[in-house]
């Protein structure tokens, strides 16, 4: 296993605020983990494009890097095995080439394999809980790994075991995927309902690329971690009193409640497309917020309470962070 120390958390998240981490372990087998004994864990770090250092970091980060593969058939279906240091989009984009049906339209989401089930990534109709068999997880204290099914893995919207009562508890080592060899597209995200209904897997990769190049900053270029906050979930009672007095609010009926696209509040709020003290929400999609040349978390920190502030004052409505924010101990910030 690596050890590096002061290192530039620019190249450990797709924010880039210019902090250091003291310390960070690469590690590429199950036996580099049985050398943490504690008391203290590492944070665990996928490709950091969903986390943001807030301050120099003096807890150890880990990143775990095993990255192999294996497919073997269930039946008409698959199962691929796949540890947590393999690049998402890479992964999607090899099922497509062997026109495995299942992750197409998980296409282009940043990070790695291990992350996807922490926040059950989803896009476009699809999260990762639906094509979900099991999760590999190593925890610290057991110091030996758990095969979880997926009804053990609390999989909710952006939401998991992982990201609750297992956070920070170990590292998830590898997951196990259903694919199929038969077609099954999923269409109906608009952007997607214009493709034939007999589209092939090549096609909806294809569009699905198209539609997040058009809308979503790349990070490369302009330093962000995707979707800043969660879609605000409302139980009836809440959504019909924010309704009524903002008719033109879109909304979407889920089996929990009504999803309120965050994009629009924040559209309503005045924030689209405003940048103040080198930070702002995407002119294309508000619900980005873009490091535009940060030196320091403060302005972000600013920005996060104003965009919160005003959507609880128009619309009594609270967003919550989708990224994780990390203070300088590796705690988990809440904005309050
Ligand atoms: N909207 C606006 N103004 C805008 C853009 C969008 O009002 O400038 C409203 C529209 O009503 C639109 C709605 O927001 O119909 C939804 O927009 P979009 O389809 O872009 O999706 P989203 O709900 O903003 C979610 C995910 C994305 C995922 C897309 C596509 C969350 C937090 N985000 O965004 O995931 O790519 O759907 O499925 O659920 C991510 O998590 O980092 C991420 C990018």
């Amino acid at each position: 296993m690596q050890r590096l120390t002061q290192q530039p958390a620019e190249q450990y998240s797709s924010f880039r605020l210019p902090y250091f981490l003291k310390q960070v372990y690469l590690a590429d087998k199950i036996a580099d983990l049985e050398q943490f004994t504690g008391p203290e864990f590492p944070t665990v770090l996928g490709e950091g494009t969903n986390t943001i250092f807030l301050d120099n970091q003096h807890k150890p980060v880990l990143r775990y890097l095993a990255d192999g593969k294996t497919l073997q058939q269930l039946g008409d279906d698959f199962l691929l095995h796949v540890e947590a240091g393999h690049n998402w989009h890479q992964l999607v984009s090899w099922t497509v080439t062997q026109k495995l049906w299942g992750l197409e339209n998980l296409a282009l989401i940043p990070g790695s394999v291990g992350a996807a089930p922490v926040q059950n990534i989803g896009a476009y109709g699809v999260e990762f809980a639906d094509r979900c068999i099991y999760v590999d997880f190593y925890h610290w204290r057991h110091r030996t790994v758990t095969r979880m099914p997926l009804a053990e893995c609390g999989f909710g919207y952006r939401d998991s075991v992982f990201k609750q009562q297992l956070q920070g508890l170990g590292v998830i080592v590898a997951v196990g995927l259903k694919l199929s060899a038969k077609a099954t597209p999923v269409l109906r995200y608009p952007g997607l309902d214009s493709l034939p209904t007999d589209a092939n897997i090549g096609q909806i990769f294809n569009r699905v690329i198209e539609v997040r190049q058009s809308k979503l900053p790349d990070y490369k270029e302009l330093p962000n971690c995707g979707s800043f906050f969660k879609n605000p979930v409302l139980d009836q009672g809440h959504f019909e009193v924010v309704a009524k007095a903002h008719p033109a609010m879109p909304s979407y009926v889920q089996s929990d409640g009504i999803k309120v696209p965050a994009a629009w509040l924040i559209e309503q709020a005045g924030f689209k497309g405003v940048i103040t003290d080198q930070v702002g929400c995407y002119q294309k999609q508000p619900l980005v917020i873009v490091n535009f040349g940060l030196t320091a978390s403060e302005p972000l920190l600013t920005l996060i309470k104003d965009i919160r502030d005003t959507i609880k004052q128009h619309f009594g409505i609270e967003l919550e962070p989708e990224v994780r924010l990390l203070d300088h101990t590796g705690s988990h910030y809440v904005p309050g």
